[in-house]
């Protein structure tokens, strides 16, 4: 068990709010239940309305603060993510892949459902995605939109958390070593990461230089997520996460609390967290609440 070693509460109430607006962007911009493939939407609203920590749409809607973005901007670019996000759970929990049955708390998406419909649901989480990036009130450049859409296809993609996974399946088998670990653990969920924190300085059109540090924030960022993660899925339990837990043990899966052990992995995870808040420090108070997230996921029981 962490112990709480600073105070957290302002980070933790943004995070609240951030949910609140990003599930009135979602229930507004999904498709609602209607004809005869009502049962596909049911599912996809099943599985994005189910208390989800929404993580990335906070380091997207941070991000695009630091740059003066549109919330009305950044709000859309932060749903887009949340359905591919979304639609990676949904697949990732499949009987096909990690054959789970509880995800965010409640039986997962081919469990209420059925596998083809949560494939379908996933599918179509997937690709509404682009179409809310594509609309033209995501930003007024089509140039902009263009990248945007580039960005994420290439975060989602096999260079990014496809590939990732495919990786990952292979850490069950391969015999991988930390520095394979790691380049898995950066594209099955730092790239979804780096989609979010270069999204800010893409949709104010602030430049490489911007967009860089950014994505050395996220990568540092990325890293602490994934390795928390894996120590969530030694030390904590089902009540607590809403998913199962030892699964990675379970599935003889190679992860930095795998091969260095908890300690010397809660150790990597701090020195990266550190990295992580001082490559961003730079903006001052505007990037308070990306300098206080990463070492708040050391402490992050869910
Ligand atoms: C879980 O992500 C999947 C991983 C990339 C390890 P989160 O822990 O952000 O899941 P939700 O969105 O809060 O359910
Ligand atoms: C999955 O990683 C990350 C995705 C790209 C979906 P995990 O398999 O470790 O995620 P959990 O633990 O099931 O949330
Ligand atoms: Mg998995
Ligand atoms: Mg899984
Ligand atoms: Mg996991």
């Amino acid at each position: 068990m962490y112990r709480m070693e600073r105070d957290f509460s302002g980070l933790l109430a943004a995070l609240k709010v951030t949910g609140e607006q990003v599930d009135v962007a979602l229930g507004a911009l999904l498709p609602k239940p209607a004809g005869l493939q009502a049962r596909v939407q049911e599912a996809m609203r099943y599985a994005i309305f189910a208390g989800g920590k929404r993580l990335r749409p906070f380091l997207l809607l941070q991000s695009a603060t630091l740059f003066g973005v549109p919330p009305e901007q950044a709000l859309r670019a932060a749903a887009a993510i949340e359905c591919v996000h979304t639609y990676s759970l949904v697949h990732d929990d499949l009987p096909c892949m990690d054959d789970d049955d509880l995800r965010r708390g409640r039986p997962t998406t081919h469990r209420a459902f059925d596998e083809a419909t949560a494939v379908l649901a996933g599918d179509a989480l997937l690709t509404v995605a682009f179409e809310i990036l594509a609309d033209a009130k995501t930003h007024p450049s089509g140039e902009v939109r263009a990248r945007l859409v580039a960005e994420l296809a290439r975060a989602g993609g096999m260079l990014g958390m496809i590939g990732g996974q495919m990786i990952d399946i292979e850490a069950s088998t391969q015999g991988f070593g930390v520095d394979e670990v790691i380049l898995l653990q950066r594209l099955k969920t730092g790239a979804l990461f780096e989609f979010c924190c270069v999204a800010g300085p893409i949709l104010a059109e602030a430049g490489t230089q911007h967009e860089n540090r950014l994505r050395e924030y996220a990568g540092d960022f990325g890293l602490v997520f994934q390795i928390t993660d894996d120590l969530l899925d030694v030390l904590s339990t089902a009540e607590k996460t809403g998913k199962a837990v030892g699964k990675d043990a379970q599935q003889g899966k190679a992860t930095l609390v795998s091969l260095l052990g908890v300690d010397a992995a809660r150790a990597k995870a701090e020195n990266l967290a550190h990295a992580a808040s001082d490559r961003i420090a730079s903006y001052g108070g505007a990037s308070s609440h990306l300098q206080a997230l990463p070492p708040y996921l050391l402490h992050r029981e869910s």
